[in-house]
């Protein structure tokens, strides 16, 4: 019998592959859960650390608060510059994206911190230092009194950022910090679940996250806009680029069939921070137009905007360069990364499904 596995079966569409506490995502009605409650209200009021102490609790039964959480990344980001030198070598010559890749690779466990606190406390120590070099100057020292937030706002750009950068850049952090079986947190989970240690799991689920069909697409999501360039060429480029057959980053979604709720959180916070450095209404014109190309072209695909195509706009508003937007990313996702590693972890269960082999069967030998 000549038996294949459906487009949605290799996918593992629809599959729960792990039972979680962390957070639950529902396609249909366009909502997500951290930690017990909605995105939108979590990133108006929360700080990463308290979303971080939330999620951390809830997967390995502690009892953190957010101040625990913000002294031990304080901390964390210390020790990270302090061992910059044996966190960079690999790193001269690649890319933000892959010397980040490189760098994390490194991290180890350090005595007096957890490993969860070693990880997310290094994330942007290493992406400020990368960025850094890129523009020909040295790493910022962290400040371990100030908020992830705002010390990641320094270490990138190299001056004290304004409170509204800071709220900007903690509400995208609160609002990408974990989200259900995503590529990069099942990565994660299956290394976990294999009882490698934290480091292994998150440097897995790093890389599966750098991929332009996961968090690799708002950086393209900028280039898409730059190609356009003006309102005239909106329509144009737009019906151009789908009768090529290209997807339009920033649009679509596995779990969503409706626009991404963290999408309009994205553009409250871009909104709220009211620079002059990004041009929010040329972007919506951009994201209607495709709203209304989607639904024409792929009627029965039911297409609407994702995070990243707000992502990009807003990290750009902040003055980050696009080519550390996936490292950036992962800053935020850092957190629910080492939640759902140790969640996995305690299940003690090794996550190994089968495959169906279509190749040649050896021939038959006769006894
Ligand atoms: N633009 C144009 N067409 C699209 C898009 C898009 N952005 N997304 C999906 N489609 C089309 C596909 O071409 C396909 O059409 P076809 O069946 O006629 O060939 C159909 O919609 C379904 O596509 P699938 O690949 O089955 O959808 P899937 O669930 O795998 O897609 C994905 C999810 C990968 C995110 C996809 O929508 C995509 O590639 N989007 C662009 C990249 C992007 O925005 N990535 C960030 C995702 S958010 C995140 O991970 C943080």
């Amino acid at each position: 019998m000549n038996m294949q596995l459906t487009k949605s079966q290799i996918g593992l569409d629809g599959v729960p592959a792990a039972e979680t506490v962390l957070s639950h995502v529902d396609g249909e009605r366009g909502e997500l859960i951290i930690a017990g409650d909605h995105v939108a209200e979590l990133a108006a009021q929360s700080s990463f650390e308290g979303v971080t102490a939330r999620l951390w609790n809830a997967a390995s039964g502690r009892a953190l608060t957010e101040a625990n959480v913000r002294a031990s990344l304080g901390a964390a980001r210390e020790r990270a510059f302090a061992r910059l030198a044996d966190l960079l070598p690999a790193t001269p010559g690649l890319s933000i994206v892959d010397g980040f890749r490189a760098a994390i690779a490194a991290l180890r466990a350090e005595n007096g911190l957890e490993p969860e606190a070693v990880i997310v406390g290094a994330f942007p120590v290493i992406a400020g230092a990368l960025v850094q070099r890129a523009a020909g100057g040295n790493a910022i020292a962290p400040d371990p009194t100030a908020s992830h937030a705002a010390d990641t706002l320094s270490m990138l750009l190299a001056r004290k950022p304004a409170p509204r950068q800071v709220a900007a850049l903690n509400a995208y952090f609160v609002t990408v910090c974990d989200h259900g079986m995503n590529a990069s947190t099942f990565t994660t989970r299956v290394v976990a679940s294999t009882q490698a240690d934290l480091f292994a799991a998150i440097a897995a689920g790093y890389c599966a996250l750098t991929g332009p069909l996961h968090g690799g697409a708002p950086e393209p999501v900028l280039e898409m806009l730059d190609a356009i360039g003006t309102r005239e060429r909106i329509a144009p480029w737009v019906d151009a680029a789908l009768a090529r057959g290209e997807r339009l980053m920033g649009f679509g979604h596995r779990i969503y069939k409706v626009r991404d709720p963290r999408a309009d959180v994205l553009k409250t916070a871009i909104e709220r921070l009211a620079t002059n450095g990004t041009d929010l209404p040329f972007a919506s014109e951009v994201e209607t137009y495709i709203r209304e190309a989607l639904r024409r072209e792929k009627p029965d695909r039911r297409l609407d905007t994702n995070v990243e195509f707000f992502t990009a706009i807003l990290l750009d508003a902040l003055g980050i360069p696009r080519q550390a937007f996936t490292p950036i990313f992962a800053v935020a996702r850092a957190a629910g990364w080492t939640a759902h590693a140790r969640e996995q972890q305690r299940t003690g269960r090794l996550i190994r499904p089968s495959s169906l082999y279509l190749g040649p069967k050896p021939a038959h030998v006769p006894d």
